[in-house]
């Protein structure tokens, strides 16, 4: 979830790409840095921290002098943001970087997955590296290809790659050209009069031009003062008409999007893919050395307890299921404003997980410290870096979903579910309570999860809208599942209270016969979570028993399975997965009934009222 902008043209462009990395600082990010050509060199700059850390570096090399920063005639430059994955935030990890003798920067947002066998084979070459980043590699292979042609070392370079990515190159011999490739990762072109801009999104340039041109998957493009080339990665030109862009700056930051929370609802095949594709190296391993708990460690837990808080604890549902199932260690749940205050039993032999996007919600935390003094081994999973938790915890499992702004938590929770399912794998693996052909099963259908929610969402959106639209006056939505399709209805109700304030309700269906089926009448939605899994039968009981009281019913089902359509009133269909995965996409139709609901009520869905981001205080 870093930034990209890259600008060749006729003006000086030092200030031009620090306005456009401004406009990307919402993407979040922890460094920054740009590189400048002049004269036929190329200086970088790098700082830790934001944006005004940039600037005072950028400052410090004017009152040094002599580099190409320093010069600001320069009208070709790179600049990133980055949001740290492989490697800590210092500044040698910061973007720009460089082959050895600085002829080549790149900046590159994603991840490289074979970044390890292509280091070791750069090593063997003789090539030195500054940084413990995947993307250092891809200038030092654009420099082994390089014989004068800067897009066909680009070319040559893309095709050795493996993973989603999107990178910029610049030459020192090449003042006026840079070049950009695209593999899962946007990038997108700028072009104004006599300077074109490259970029990973439209903000980064709005205020300069409003042509812009999108680069698909494994295109090279090629961009200089007067013009674009586009080829694929085999190298056919491909030929793209320019748009004109009408958004303002607002909604150019939404990505085009009218809401923040439509933008990250949609983010979730990208972020998904951020947390599982690096750690799935081969087909039958899981690889999570980054916690440093050794196999034999792993063995030795008797028990695993998790501690959360909203989303983030229905995230620890969803993994409890996943982890006992694969695993075979017993996992207890505990929301974690009420942990501590029963004296809980926890201590050594004790896996506790902290489940906290932000990193900083206090009575997590005050979970995890309380296990940590008992002698538990405590593991956060968090989505930022240098956050309290990472810091209170003796082992961290990043999920990389970028800045989330939306208050509702929408592809920070997918992710969390993502990095679940690995931890649950590789306990299973470490274990050795899996065999590798079933761990090989599972991680292809992880690696196939990020283009099945895609899918999910194009395919569920205006079906959902329309649901919608029957139901937005109504004054009670209840959901019902059982096993794993309970916590994402448990989710789907927290969605719809927290930005709709409908009251809403999530039972498990064998619990309706005791209660909560006295509240359904003809006017109820009823959401039933019924994808494939064991207990499909008794869901569909549960469907007739809401049906034969007039409620409405809206099944989440497996595509294919018309045993459900035939049993609900309205049928919304997710891809096919393994049956454990498929909370994953279960949850993305009632991410987008609540946002539906709470638009057509006119809601503001991105800051509801009484909710805050992060809630630090006990
Ligand atoms: C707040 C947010 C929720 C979030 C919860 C836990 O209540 O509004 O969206 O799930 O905090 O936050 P955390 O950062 O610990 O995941």
């Amino acid at each position: 979830m870093c930034g990209i902008v890259g600008y060749v043209g006729g003006r000086p462009c030092r200030d031009l790409l620090i306005a456009g990395l401004e406009k990307l600082e919402y993407r979040g990010y922890d460094s920054a840095g740009l590189s400048l050509l002049a004269n036929g060199r190329i200086d970088s700059v790098r700082a830790v921290g934001n944006l005004a850390n940039l600037r005072a570096a950028v400052a410090d090399e004017l009152d040094e002098g002599a580099v190409a920063v320093a010069q600001t005639e320069a009208t070709i430059g790179l600049a990133h943001t980055r949001w740290a994955t492989h490697g800590r935030v210092t500044e040698e990890n910061a973007h720009p970087h460089s082959d050895e003798d600085g002829d080549v920067h790149i900046v590159l947002n994603g991840i490289i997955e074979n970044h390890s066998e292509l280091r070791a084979e750069l090593r063997a070459e003789g090539h030195k590296f500054s940084s413990e980043t995947d993307a250092e590699i891809v200038a030092h292979l654009i420099e082994g290809h390089y014989d004068g042609d800067l897009t066909a070392a680009v070319r040559a370079a893309f095709a050795e790659l493996r993973g989603h990515y999107a990178f910029v190159a610049m030459h020192a011999e090449h003042p006026e050209t840079l070049v950009g490739a695209r593999n899962e990762c946007p990038l997108v072109v700028g072009v104004g009069d006599g300077e074109t801009f490259l970029a990973s999104a439209i903000p980064a340039f709005l205020r300069e031009t409003r042509s812009v041109m999108g680069i698909e998957n494994d295109e090279i493009v090629t961009i200089s003062p007067g013009g674009v080339e586009v080829t694929s990665a085999a190298g056919e030109p491909r030929s793209r008409e320019l748009q004109q862009v009408t958004w303002d700056e607002e909604e150019a930051e939404r990505g085009g999007y009218s809401t923040f929370m439509m933008k990250e609802i949609h983010e979730q095949p990208d972020a998904v893919a951020e947390t599982i594709t690096d750690r799935l190296p081969e087909v039958d391993e899981v690889d999570l050395s980054e916690l440093s708990i050794s196999a034999e460690q792993a063995q030795r837990f008797r028990r695993i307890v998790i501690v959360a808080c909203g989303t983030s604890y229905h995230a620890g549902l969803v993994g409890r299921y996943a982890i006992e199932t694969w695993a075979r260690v017993p996992v207890e749940m505990d929301v974690a404003s009420e942990y501590r205050y029963r004296d809980p039993v926890v201590g050594p032999g004790d896996l506790v997980i902290g489940i906290t996007q932000s990193g900083e919600t206090a009575d997590t935390l005050a979970a995890m410290r309380l296990a940590r003094e008992r002698g538990a081994h405590v593991l956060a999973i968090t989505n930022v870096m240098g956050s309290q938790a990472t810091r209170d915890a003796d082992s961290v499992l990043f999920t990389r979903a970028g800045l989330e702004i939306g208050v509702a938590a929408t592809k920070t929770f997918t992710s969390q579910v993502a990095a679940i399912y690995l931890l649950g794998l590789w306990l299973a693996q470490s274990r050795g309570c899996i065999d590798r052909g079933r761990i090989a099963e599972l991680i292809a259908e992880l690696k196939a999860l990020p283009r099945k929610i895609g899918e999910t969402i194009e395919s569920t959106d205006a079906q959902v809208r329309a649901v919608a639209r029957g139901h937005y006056q109504g004054r009670f939505f209840l959901y019902i599942g059982r096993h794993i399709g309970l916590p994402v209805c448990l989710e789907g109700a927290l969605k719809m209270k927290e930005i709709t304030y409908i009251p809403s309700d999530a039972y498990a269906a064998g619990e309706m016969k005791h209660g909560p089926i006295a509240l359904l009448d003809e006017t109820t939605p009823v959401v039933c979570v019924a994808t494939d899994s064991p207990v499909l039968e008794k869901v569909l009981s549960n469907v007739a028993e809401v049906g034969a009281r007039g409620a409405d019913v809206i099944a989440i089902a497996t595509e294919g399975s018309e045993i459900v359509s035939e049993a609900a009133d309205q049928t919304l269909f997710v891809p096919r997965t393994d049956w454990i995965l498929q909370p994953i996409l279960a949850v993305i139709p009632l991410q987008l009934l609540a946002y539906h609901t709470a638009r057509l009520l006119g809601l503001n869905v991105d800051q509801p009222r009484n909710l805050a981001k992060t809630v630090t205080v006990e």
